[in-house]
């Protein structure tokens, strides 16, 4: 499949500022060299524990956060059907506006009730994404909104309310109308079902997908709930404390995962397709502060198979099975420690 996306050794800083005069006495170190390809037409799931850096992931590429290092490479259609790559870390809004790239890369946050302006009414909010980038006369743009309502399932009796005249799934269906209002190639879905009840999550994970399929996007699915990822994504990637630690098929990393992080995260699942006499691995201890992150191998703190070659030896990501995962130094081993240590394995 072609790549949309390509994130080379990305790296996002987030300074901590201090002393009288303000100035950066650390950072927060939120992504640590990230190298991710997003495939045109997938929905690649983002995986992780609370504050490994899946949201900064998001808001970098969208550009709503600045990257401190590395590239985001960006595989722009053009009218004539050719195809132009554009690293847009050193883009500014004008250049992006001018080139085309700003209105394709979109994103649906978790909370659509703080992330709509409660003081304007949902045509106008449904409006503002397309000002950005076209100029349509008012009619012109009455009518796009309409349709954009009804591609999500609302209607033009809608248009004149306020957010907070909607029921929660409601409000999620209008940031999806909002984030498909300028034909985006791209949209990052941050934890976009969470805030939701179970029969409301469905309905709208189920609208994604629709979408997907008529408008042809490319998803970034952020969220720590394996099993709504399972359903959804083609593709996982799977993230620790700032780096990414496994990427597969879904199926493949379902069946067979390589990292020892991966596995503690499947074991947590309940009714996975695992034995019943499985245990769940637990991990021990909290996930390191990314102030400081720990040398070598991040995950080693934590991981029970770690060696002392996992203290000092960081592994890069190299090529296993149908994906990529980072190459732990006990990993031919892996599979057999999980199941002697844990009793944790799949059925097949
Ligand atoms: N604007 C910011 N300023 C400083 N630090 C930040 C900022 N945004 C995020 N961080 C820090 O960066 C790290 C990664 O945060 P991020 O929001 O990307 O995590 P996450 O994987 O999305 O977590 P969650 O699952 O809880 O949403 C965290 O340690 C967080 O405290
Ligand atoms: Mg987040």
């Amino acid at each position: 499949m072609e790549k949309l996306i390509e994130l080379k050794n990305l790296v996002k800083h987030y300074p901590i500022l201090g002393g009288i005069l303000r100035h950066q006495v650390n950072a927060v170190q939120a992504l640590d060299g990230i190298n991710l390809d997003i495939l045109k037409g997938e929905c690649l799931g983002l995986v992780g524990e609370s504050g490994c850096g899946k949201t900064t992931t998001g808001k970098a590429i969208v550009k709503l956060h600045e990257a401190t290092s590395g590239e985001i490479n960006f595989h722009l259609k053009k009218k004539d059907g050719s195809t132009e790559v554009k690293d847009i870390v050193p883009m500014s809004n004008r250049m992006l506006k001018k080139s085309g790239i700003r209105g394709k890369l979109q994103m649906v946050f978790q909370d659509p009730t703080t992330s709509m302006n409660p003081r304007m009414l949902i045509k106008n909010i449904i409006a503002e994404p397309i000002n950005e980038v076209e100029n349509l006369k008012s009619r012109e743009m009455e009518s796009r909104v309409k349709k954009l309502l009804n591609t999500v399932g609302l209607g033009e009796q809608h248009l004149l309310r306020y957010p907070h005249e909607f029921s929660g799934g409601q409000r999620q269906r209008l940031a999806v109308a909002r984030a498909i209002a300028t034909n985006p190639d791209f949209i990052v879905l941050d934890e976009p079902t969470s805030a939701l009840d179970v029969s409301v999550q469905a309905q709208i994970l189920n609208l994604l997908k629709d979408l997907q399929q008529q408008l042809g996007m490319t998803y970034l699915f952020v969220t720590h709930h394996l099993l709504v990822v399972k359903y959804i994504s083609t593709r996982i990637a799977v993230m620790y404390l700032g780096k990414i630690v496994e990427t597969a098929k879904t199926a493949d990393l379902f069946k067979t995962p390589f990292h020892p992080y991966t596995f503690a995260l499947l074991s947590a699942i309940p009714n996975a397709n695992i034995d019943k006499k499985s245990s769940r691995i637990i991990l021990e201890g909290d996930v390191p502060s990314p102030l400081n992150p720990p040398k070598g191998c991040r995950f080693h703190p934590r991981c029970p198979f770690a060696i002392e070659q996992c203290r000092t030896v960081e592994p890069q990501l190299e090529d296993v099975g149908n994906g990529q995962a980072a190459a732990c130094h006990r990993k031919e081993d892996v599979p057999k420690l999980v199941k002697d240590k844990f009793n944790f394995y799949f059925k097949n």
